[in-house]
């Protein structure tokens, strides 16, 4: 989603901030542009598409200037053309970049129009440039202008804020959307997070919600959203200078999916002891034994590790679980528990419903435990435990690598609930961990089939429908395989527990539909193939992936491709099923042409609501 920097520098800004401007590219964007203070005047360059539309509009008509602002938009309101491309300019002396919605832009809006300002787009963020040109003329100055801009807006944002008044300054401004500044030598910068800054300095301020700041090049001076001037920690961030590469993968998705065996090996080491038979967990700061019920709560792929989690949870613990996604919980009136713990899966930490929601539990006193990818995340500072997953960084916008490795957590978890509250003994907890710790393993053996996946991916890449179906903890993985499939090569995919299907979807199924059936040798094994078979009756096509084969499936009459996986019991199970969903979207994206890191109209760090 949209992206932010900015420098108060004593070197020309523009190549700095277009380098920021490609660290943020991971974050899914469809326009982009940069302004700059120069010799008095403000000038700005802006680009539809990716950031390299950007550097050629630069390199035919070069920008330079010591103090600068840059963005990647994602569209909310207003098309992607380049009118709504920020930075957006109120007259020639406010130039603005922003992340986040301005809820009551409509109403500003037409205020300022009937006092004769002139809007360029439809962006909501243009009311802002427009509140402050309008605060700057009826007298103020700058600091107070920007004060009584933020006093009027509503909604959730974070604002960088160049204002041509002679005093070479920027400002900025959070509210619900991250914002981070950077300490540099002689310099001070800004960005939507820290990745952003991380060739410019290690050296961070996360501003606090409500915060605002103004920066020159030797001072930082930040205030509250009651102008308190206050001071915030100053924290060294761990965020590598170096970009991603994809190494000899042609996507970065393809990289993170074939590189689950380590990424997994090395989560597992963190989180389960093979010596000694014991979940290792970080800093835990509630007694297992005591939680009264626990709420996950979520978005898309990492809603549907919560799913897997409750089942196990529930399983081994014994323990009430309810699972909520994140842009629902925040707008019902949940019925908390005392001693509740609630956690919280985000694979960026950033997803705004899903940081409301942790808002949300935690006024309502219940414990909070975060399970995050980007440890310097704002659900990271904001939560009581925090439970990394430890997959490296995941460039591609559809998630991989994150959800298995969150998979590995929740199952670190859930056993440790379950020895916690006495509902399994150290023997069965050394049983599972010795599993686990095979998964690796097994996980490298289905990467070398992917050939395999590769044919059945062609084989269904020009299905206009395509269903997935799985039961009890292969359900969560059958969605999870339906979202990858849309969300990559864009044919419409849908998930059922598979018992659900007579009840309603079974009437879409003919010779057209293909439908994935996940189908391990367990205690629903013999239900799930009954429910293929129905499927089969009415000349659905199967792609069995299971460690049976197709003739577990077909009674001679109709043939079905299968899939051969490893025998996994149900803990191993759903990570390693999720592998061959994982290769199948990607193929069939490879195969339909579209853009497998960046799909369109898709964001990795989704900051809006
Ligand atoms: O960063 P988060 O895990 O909070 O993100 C949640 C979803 O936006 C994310 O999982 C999304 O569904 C991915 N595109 C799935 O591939």
């Amino acid at each position: 989603m949209c992206g932010i920097v900015g420098i108060v520098g004593v070197a020309n800004t523009v190549p700095r901030i277009g380098e920021a401007l490609h660290r943020l590219e991971y974050r899914g964007y469809d326009s982009s542009g940069i302004a700059v203070l120069k010799d008095g005047n403000i000038e700005r360059r802006r680009a539809v598409g990716k950031i390299s539309a950007l550097d050629q509009k630069l390199a035919d008509n070069p920008l330079s200037g010591l103090i600068g602002i840059g963005h990647t938009r994602w569209a909310t309101h207003g098309e992607p053309v380049e009118v709504n491309a920020h930075p957006h300019m109120a007259g020639d002396n406010v130039a603005i970049v922003h992340n986040g919605i301005i809820e009551n832009y409509a109403s500003i809006k037409a205020e300022l129009m009937d006092k004769g300002h002139v809007f360029e787009g439809e962006t909501d963020t243009e009311v802002v440039a427009h509140l402050i040109k309008e605060n700057l003329q009826s007298g103020l100055v700058a600091r107070e202008a920007v004060s009584a801009t933020l006093r009027r807006i509503e909604g959730a944002f974070a604002l960088a804020i160049l204002i041509n008044d002679g005093s070479e300054k920027l400002y900025a401004a959070r509210r619900g959307s991250p914002l981070v500044v950077g300490l540099g030598q002689g310099e001070n910068y800004l960005g939507s997070d820290a990745i952003a800054l991380a060739s410019l300095t290690n050296k961070v301020i996360y501003l606090e919600e409500g915060d605002w700041a103004e920066l020159t090049r030797d001072k930082v001076v930040l205030f509250d959203s009651s102008d308190n001037e206050v001071n915030r920690p100053v924290a060294y961030s761990q965020v590598s200078n170096t970009f991603a590469d994809k190494g000899n993968y042609r996507h970065f998705m393809q990289k993170e999916i074939f590189e689950q065996p380590y990424i997994l090996a090395q989560t597992l080491g963190k989180y389960f002891d093979q010596t000694t038979g014991q979940v290792t967990l970080p800093d835990v700061t509630v007694d297992f034994d005591k939680v009264s019920k626990i709420t996950i709560i979520a978005c898309g792929t990492s809603y549907y590790a919560g799913l897997v989690a409750k089942l196990w949870l529930e399983k081994f613990a014994r323990v009430p679980v309810e699972v909520d996604i994140a842009s629902e919980f925040r707008y019902r009136d949940p019925v908390y528990m005392d001693g509740g713990l609630a956690v919280f899966i985000s694979q960026s930490g950033e997803t705004a419903d899903t940081l409301a929601a942790l808002r949300h539990a935690k006024a309502a006193g219940q414990h909070i435990l975060s399970i995050v990818n980007v440890e310097e995340s704002s659900m990271t500072r904001e939560s009581d435990m925090v439970f990394p997953i430890y997959a490296g960084p995941e460039i591609g916008v559809a998630s991989t690598k994150a959800f298995t490795c969150q998979l590995v957590v929740l199952a670190a978890l859930s056993l440790a609930v379950a020895k916690a509250r006495g509902q399994i003994d150290a023997a069965a907890v050394k049983t599972a961990i010795d599993g686990l710790l095979e998964m690796p393993g097994l996980i490298s053996k289905i990467l070398q089939d992917h050939g395999k996946i590769d044919q059945l991916a062609r084989s269904i890449a020009k299905a206009r429908d395509i269903l997935f179906v799985g039961r009890g903890v292969y359900a969560p993985i059958a969605m999870e395989g339906a979202l990858k499939l849309k969300e990559l090569s864009y044919i419409h995919a849908e998930a059922y527990a598979a018992g659900e299907l007579k009840h309603g979807p079974i009437a879409l199924i003919d010779e057209h539909v293909p439908v994935i059936g996940l189908a391990p040798e367990n205690d629903l094994f013999d239900k799930t193939v009954s429910n293929l078979q129905e499927i089969m009756a009415r000349q659905g096509r199967v792609v069995l992936i299971s460690n049976q084969g197709a003739e577990a499936v077909d009674a001679g009459k109709n043939s079905i491709a299968a899939f051969a996986m490893p025998k996994v019991d149900d803990l191993v199970g759903p990570i390693a099923y999720a592998v061959p969903v994982q290769l199948l979207a990607y193929y069939a994206a490879v195969e339909k042409g579209t853009d497998a890191d960046q799909p369109r109209n898709l964001a990795k760090s989704v900051t809006v609501e």
